[in-house]
C-alpha cells in the first residue's frame, strides 16, 4: 500500500534528518515509526503528507508516486500530539468539519451521518454537543482522531498522538486506537518515541536512528533478534546489560571473569568469531541467580520491587548490571550471589556494533 524509496530528507540550513529510507507497508496494517527524540519520525509523517517535500527518492500509494500530489488530495487523516481541535465550535461540527469545507464536501445531512457513525465507532457520541475545552486529554484525542476517519481516508497518519495524555489513559487509548483502525481496515503509522506502546500496538515496527532505518520487523523480533547494538539497547525494559568483552584463544574475558565461547554455542551462532573486542549482550532475564558456581559472583546492591518481578542491581567491574527474578525470590541487597547467563539467550556484537550472534 505505501512505499517508501531511497527517501532522503535535507533541511535549508544543510541537516540531513532522512539518508536513505526504504520501506513498505502492507493495506490494512498498523505500522509503528518508533525511535528516539530527533531520529526522523516526524520528517517522515510530513513527507508522506505532503507537508514537506523530499530532497530524494519517492513515496508511492497503491504503486503510484505521490510526491507530486497536493496534500489536500492525497487523502490522508493526520493526528497530532496536540489535538488541534477548533474552540469555537462543538464535537460535532469538529467532527464533521473536513466534509463541509474544500474538495471532500459533501450536503450537510451526509457529513452528519459520517460523523454519526465514527463517533459511535469511538464512543464520543455522548459528547458532541460539547465544546472540546470541556473535554479530558483523552476525549479531545479521541475526537481529533474521529475527525480524521471521517474522510475516509486511505491512510492514517498519527504523531505521537498520546503523548500528551497521562500514564493510564495512554495504555487504554492506545488499545482503542489498534481495535478501531482494525475494525476501519485502515493503513496507519503511528509515530512513538515509547517502545513498550510500538511493541504493544504494532503490527510492524520500524526503528529509526539518526534518520537511518536499524531494523524494520516484527515486535517480537526486536526483542528476540535485534539488528544491531542500538536496536538491542533501545528495545527493553528493563535496557538490556551489555558487557564490554575480550575474546583471546576462545575464551571471553571480563574484568575477572572468564567465559569459554563454547558455551555460547547454539544453532544461531555459525559466525567463526576472531579473537578481538566485543559486547556481550544478555537480558536482566537471561542473568540467573545459581546455586552453585556460575559465571560470576556480584554483591547486590539494590533491589526494585516492580509488581510481580524484582529487579535486582550489582556491578560487574565499572559496568551496572540487572536482574530480574520473580517478586517471591526473598532476594535482598547486601546478597552475594553466584550468577550465571542463559548463554543461548545471549547476542554478540562487534566494536562498531553490528550483530555478531
Ligand atoms: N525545519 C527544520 N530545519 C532544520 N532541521 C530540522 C527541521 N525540522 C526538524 N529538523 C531536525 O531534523 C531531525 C529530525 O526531526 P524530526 O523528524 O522532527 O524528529 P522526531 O520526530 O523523530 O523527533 C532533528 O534533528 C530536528 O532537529
Ligand atoms: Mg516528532
Amino acid at each position: 500500500m505505501i512505499e517508501v524509496n531511497n527517501l532522503q530528507k535535507v533541511y535549508e540550513n544543510g541537516f540531513e534528518a532522512l539518508k536513505s529510507v526504504n520501506f513498505s507497508i502492507e493495506k490494512g496494517d498498523l505500522v509503528c515509526l518508533l525511535g528516539p527524540s530527533g531520529c526522523g519520525k516526524s520528517t517522515i509523517l510530513n513527507l508522506i503528507a505532503g507537508l514537506l517535500t523530499p530532497s530524494a527518492g519517492d513515496i508511492k500509494f497503491a504503486g503510484e508516486s505521490i510526491v507530486k500530489t497536493e496534500p489536500k488530495d492525497r487523502n490522508i487523516g493526520f493526528v497530532f500530539q496536540n489535538y488541534a481541535l477548533y474552540p469555537h465550535m462543538s464535537v460535532e461540527q469538529n467532527v464533521m468539519f473536513p466534509l463541509t469545507v474544500g474538495n471532500k464536501k459533501v450536503p450537510k445531512e451526509q457529513a452528519r451521518a459520517a460523523a454519526d457513525k465514527f463517533m459511535r465507532l469511538t464512543n464520543i457520541e455522548d459528547l458532541k454537543d460539547k465544546k472540546p475545552g470541556t473535554l479530558s486529554g483523552g476525549q479531545q484525542q479521541r475526537v481529533a482522531i474521529t475527525r480524521a476517519l471521517v474522510q475516509n481516508p486511505q491512510v492514517l497518519l498519527l504523531d505521537e498522538p498520546l503523548s500528551n495524555l497521562d500514564a493510564r489513559l495512554r495504555l487504554r487509548i492506545r488499545e482503542e486506537i489498534r481495535r478501531l483502525v482494525k475494525e476501519v481496515g485502515i493503513t496507519t503509522i503511528f509515530v512513538t518515541h515509547d517502545q513498550e506502546e510500538a511493541l504493544s500496538i504494532s503490527d510492524k515496527i520500524i526503528l529509526l536512528n539518526e534518520g537511518v532505518i536499524q531494523q524494520n520487523d516484527d515486535p517480537q523480533n526486536l526483542y528476540l533478534e535485534p539488528a544491531n547494538l542500538f536496536v538491542a539497547q533501545f528495545i527493553g525494559n528493563p535496557i538490556i546489560n551489555i558487557l564490554p568483552m575480550r575474546l583471546e584463544k576462545g575464551v571471553f574475558h571480563h574484568d575477572n571473569i572468564a567465559i569459554p565461547q563454547e558455551r555460547f554455542v547454539t544453532e544461531r551462532f555459525k559466525a567463526e568469531v576472531k579473537d578481538g573486542n566485543y559486547f556481550l549482550g544478555i537480558r536482566p532475564e537471561d542473568v540467573l541467580p545459581v546455586d552453585g558456581i556460575g559465571a560470576f559472583a556480584a554483591v547486590i546492591d539494590g533491589v526494585e520491587l516492580i509488581g510481580r518481578e524484582r529487579i535486582l542491581k550489582f556491578d560487574l567491574g565499572i559496568e551496572h548490571m540487572k536482574a530480574i527474578v520473580s517478586v517471591e525470590d526473598a532476594i535482598e541487597e547486601g546478597a552475594n550471589l553466584n550468577f550465571d547467563l542463559a548463554y543461548h539467550k545471549a547476542f554478540l556484537f562487534d566494536e562498531s556494533g553490528k550483530r555478531v550472534y
